[in-house]
Order: C-alpha cells, then sequence, then structure tokens
C-alpha cells in the first residue's frame, strides 16, 4: 500500500496521532462531562434546598403578617380592618411566586412550589409554563428528608431533565416540595463545544505532526537512497562510489560501512586486475623465451651442438620455471577457495628441522653460505608437516638465494610459552623499511633486477603467510638494510 519507507512513516504517525487523539478527547469528555454534571447538580441541590427553607420562612412571615392584619393576635397598638382588601391566600401565592421568579432568575432554573399530591401551587414565570396542572411526576424524585436530585425523561414535556426536590413548606402546617427543573441538553451543549476545541487541536497537532513525519521520514530516507544509487552504481560497474556521511546515527553507519564496503570492492578488484597482469607477465616471459629458442632450433639458426644444447636447456629451464609459478598459483587458488585443510599431527620439531638442514647444506655450500642450526633438545608440536615445510622451504631458499656468497643463514627454533618460535636470519641485503609491508603481497619483488636475477616470481612469501596462518600461526620479518633479514614463524604447540 504504501511502498516507499517515507510513505509508510507518514501513514503511521498520522494514525497514531488519530487514534491517540481521538482516545485522549474520548476520555478527556467522558471526565469532564461526569465532573461538571455532578459539580452543576451537587450546586443545584444545595441551592434548591437553601430556597425550599427560604419559602418556608417567608410563608410563616406571610400568614405571621395576615394574621395581625386580621386582629387575631394583634398588639393594642394596631387597629383591626374589618374588610381584608385582597384575598390573603392569593397574596400569600403572588408573594411566593414573586419570591421563586426572583430566584429562577439568579439560579436558570424553572421553579415551581407542588403539593405531595404533584398540584402545582406557584410556579416562577417562563417556560415550561405548568398552569395549573397536576404534575405526573414519578415519586421517588421527592424525599421528605432534604434535597434530591435525579435525572428523568419527562413526559409531559417529551424529553430528559434533571429534577431536583426539597421539602418546603406551602401553609402553616401543610409541607410539600420546592421542584427545580432542567433540560439535560445544557450539559449536551458544553460537550458539543469541548468536542469542537478538541478538533481544532488535533487538526493542530495533526499538521504538526505530518511535518514531523515528513522530515523524519525524509532524514532517514535520503541517506538509504543515496546508499541504494551507489549500490546500484557499483554493480553496473563503477567502483568509484562513496555517499556522503552526515552525522553519527544508524543511517550515518550504514553510509560509513558502505564506503568501507566500496573501498575493500575496489582494493579486490584492483588486487584481480594487477594479478591477472602479473600471472600473463610471468608466463609470457619463459613463453616467449622458449618460443624463440625452439623457433631457432626448427629454423636450423642454432646450428652447432653446442648452440643446439643450449637452446634445449634454456627450454627445459623456463618450462620448469612455467611449470612451477603454475604450481603455485594451483596452490594459492586452492588456498582461496578454502580447499587446503591442514592435516595435523605430532611433529618431533628437532628431527623435521635437522633433516631440512642437511637437505639444504649442500646448496647453500654451493652459493657459498654458512648454514647455521640453533635447536633444543627436544621440540614436539601438533601441526601439518607438509605444509610447514612448505612454508620452511620457501623461506629458507629465499634466505639462501639472497644473501650470497660469503654471507651465513641461521635456523634456530625455541618454544616460548605454549607457542614455537622459528627464525631464520640472514646476513643478506635486507629489504628496505617501505618495503616490509607489502612483502607478503603476491608477485611483489623488492628489486625487479634482484630478483630477475634470481628467477623468482614473488609468490613464494604470500604462499607462506596464507599457509602459516592455515595452521594457526603468524609470519612475521624485521630487516636492516645491508645486514640482513630475519623471518619469524610463530605457531602453537597444540596446533590451535
Ligand atoms: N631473505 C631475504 N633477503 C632479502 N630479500 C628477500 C628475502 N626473502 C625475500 N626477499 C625479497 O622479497 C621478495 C618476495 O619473496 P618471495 O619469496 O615471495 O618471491 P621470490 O623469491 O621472488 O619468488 P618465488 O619465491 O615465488 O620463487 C623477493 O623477490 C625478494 O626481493
Ligand atoms: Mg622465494
Amino acid at each position: 500500500m504504501f511502498p516507499t519507507l517515507r510513505g509508510r512513516v507518514t501513514a503511521t504517525y498520522f494514525v497514531v496521532v488519530i487514534v491517540s487523539l481521538l482516545l485522549a478527547s474520548a476520555f478527556c469528555l467522558l471526565f469532564l462531562t461526569r465532573y461538571i454534571r455532578n459539580s452543576d447538580r451537587e450546586d443545584l441541590r444545595k441551592q434548591v434546598g437553601a430556597v425550599a427553607q427560604d419559602i418556608g420562612q417567608v410563608v410563616k412571615a406571610t400568614e405571621r403578617l395576615f394574621s395581625q392584619e386580621d386582629g387575631t393576635s394583634a398588639g393594642p397598638d394596631v387597629a383591626p380592618s374589618a374588610v381584608p382588601l385582597i384575598d390573603e391566600q392569593e397574596a400569600a401565592a403572588n408573594l411566593v411566586t414573586n419570591f421563586l421568579n426572583t430566584e429562577s432568575q439568579v439560579l436558570q432554573v424553572k421553579l415551581a412550589v407542588v403539593s405531595p399530591d404533584g398540584q402545582v401551587v406557584a410556579e416562577s414565570e417562563g417556560r415550561p409554563s405548568f398552569g395549573a396542572d397536576t404534575l405526573q411526576l414519578p415519586p421517588d424524585i421527592f424525599s421528605e428528608r432534604g434535597a434530591r436530585i435525579t435525572e428523568r425523561f419527562f413526559q409531559r414535556l417529551g424529553r430528559n431533565y434533571v429534577f431536583a426536590t426539597a421539602p418546603t413548606t406551602i401553609t402553616t402546617g401543610g409541607s410539600g416540595f420546592l421542584l427545580a427543573i432542567k433540560p439535560v441538553e445544557q450539559v449536551r451543549h458544553f460537550a458539543g463545544t469541548l468536542i469542537l476545541y478538541v478538533v481544532v487541536a488535533g487538526l493542530i497537532a495533526l499538521a504538526i505532526s505530518m511535518g514531523l513525519a515528513f522530515y523524519l521520514s525524509s532524514a532517514i530516507s535520503r541517506p538509504v537512497r543515496a546508499v541504494t544509487e551507489a549500490a546500484r552504481a557499483m554493480a553496473a560497474g563503477d567502483y568509484s562510489q562513496e555517499v556522503e556521511v552526515k552525522g553519527s546515527d544508524e543511517t550515518a553507519e550504514l553510509a560509513r560501512d558502505f564506503n568501507l564496503m566500496a573501498s575493500r570492492v575496489r582494493t579486490a578488484y584492483d588486487l584481480q586486475r594487477n594479478f591477472v597482469g602479473n600471472v600473463s607477465h610471468e608466463l609470457r616471459t619463459p613463453l616467449t623465451s622458449i618460443e624463440g629458442f625452439s623457433q631457432a632450433l626448427l629454423d636450423g639458426v642454432s646450428t652447432s651442438p653446442e648452440e643446439r644444447k643450449r637452446s634445449l636447456e634454456i627450454i627445459n629451464h623456463e618450462s620448469k620455471r612455467l611449470v612451477r609459478v603454475l604450481r603455485d598459483l594451483l596452490l594459492l587458488s586452492q588456498i582461496d577457495a578454502g580447499e587446503v585443510k591442514p592435516e595435523k599431527k605430532k611433529v618431533d620439531l628437532v628431527d623435521f628441522m635437522r633433516n631440512l638442514a642437511n637437505l639444504y647444506t649442500t646448496r647453500a655450500q654451493d652459493a657459498g653460505v654458512v648454514l647455521n642450526v640453533d635447536l633444543p633438545g627436544s621440540l614436539e608440536v601438533n601441526t601439518d608437516p607438509d605444509r610447514l615445510e612448505r612454508v620452511m622451504t620457501n623461506l629458507l631458499e629465499n634466505a639462501i638465494k639472497y644473501t650470497g656468497a660469503g654471507g651465513s643463514v641461521k635456523l634456530r627454533a625455541q618454544a616460548p610459552d605454549d607457542s614455537v618460535r622459528i627464525d631464520i636470519s640472514d646476513t643478506g641485503p635486507g629489504i628496505p623499511e617501505d618495503q616490509l609491508e607489502r612483502i607478503f603481497d603476491r608477485f611483489h619483488r623488492v628489486e625487479q633486477s634482484r630478483a630477475q636475477k634470481h628467477g623468482g616470481s614473488g609468490l613464494g612469501l604470500s604462499i607462506s603467510k596464507e599457509l602459516v596462518e592455515t595452521l594457526g600461526g603468524t609470519i612475521e620479518v624485521a630487516s636492516t638494510v645491508g645486514q640482513g633479514s630475519t623471518f619469524t614463524v610463530v605457531l602453537p604447540v597444540d596446533g590451535g
């Protein structure tokens, strides 16, 4: 329904705001209307009680006045009138009606005095007008004990009213009730106004939250879109992608990680390109020699048996070099594919190193290099002897090859802590400091001329490093130009 992140965030905000507004206004309305209705009614009940008492006073005062005028209880100074000027009962009723009118205006309710049988004795002006009717009022709205408030459907007027009643005196000795009525709609009107306010406030809140939702969703979706576009461009082959990193939130983290990934992809791509270039170069050089010398043989250019022998030796030498390079490349690709699984077993390292040294003694002598060995009494290690032999061979061959006549190479093994440490030190030309980091890279050679002289292809150390890592160990180099180099292999005794 909402395919974009921005659409979903905005819609969620919209729903959350509407639902919370509806809930909040419903509870607010319920509470306020109840509160106001109850306090309103309690006020009315008290006021009706007070007015009922006042009516009693008015009735009593009126009757006292008339009885004085009649001379029934008048003092000696008052002259009794022979004929009353107005009907006494009517005058008393008028007084009560006037009193009701005044109170009705103050309280804003309709007031009436009714006899216990529901007969209207007096009423305030204003609607509804009862006249001389007998009000068909439910009896439970009256209580002799005091003021009472109820809400009822008033049959006569056809709608709901709030009835407030209180016992009062209607004549001396005659009791009745004061009745106040108020339509319920007054409360409803208040609720309508409240709803209007809530709707207006809700619309303002909605507008603000929609703005915020839009801002928030843009803040999230903009960097996500930038990363998506950069990822698409990378998938299409443009590896130069880098997205802007702003702030430190999750989207910034995503952008930073994307840039990291992009730079690794670039490095891997460059490595792969260089690798292919290097491989082609490594294969082309011996193949060119093989092609050239074999062609010369075929064309009969090499006439003397010595020349022919020399050509065949070169072809043989270059073929061997090709085979070696291809074998190394195959091993590297197997390591990359995770196909090289070490087969570990207990190896007597002292024996192992001594055999290795014996194998290389003649080669070292031929090269004019002295080979020294420094081994402990015994040293056992759990490792793959074939892989370790390949590593040691690479390092020993390098040491003898690059040190040259007059130098020396030392083979040393020791066991500090839970590891074995094998050092191969030489007194050769050393490796410049700026090259030490790249020495283990594939095809990296310190000096083209030095390597060419020795016919190396620059794969030996990279293979050694990968193999040592598959054995759970590390390989490091320390070197000083003009003084020599030390290659150190550290392996776990228990095989890791
Ligand atoms: N003991 C050393 N002393 C001085 N330079 C060294 C030594 N060992 C390695 N190097 C330098 O490091 C480079 C990389 O060595 P690596 O063994 O990887 O390749 P290589 O010997 O040239 O060829 P390969 O071993 O594949 O036949 C060498 O070309 C050489 O320049
Ligand atoms: Mg080598």
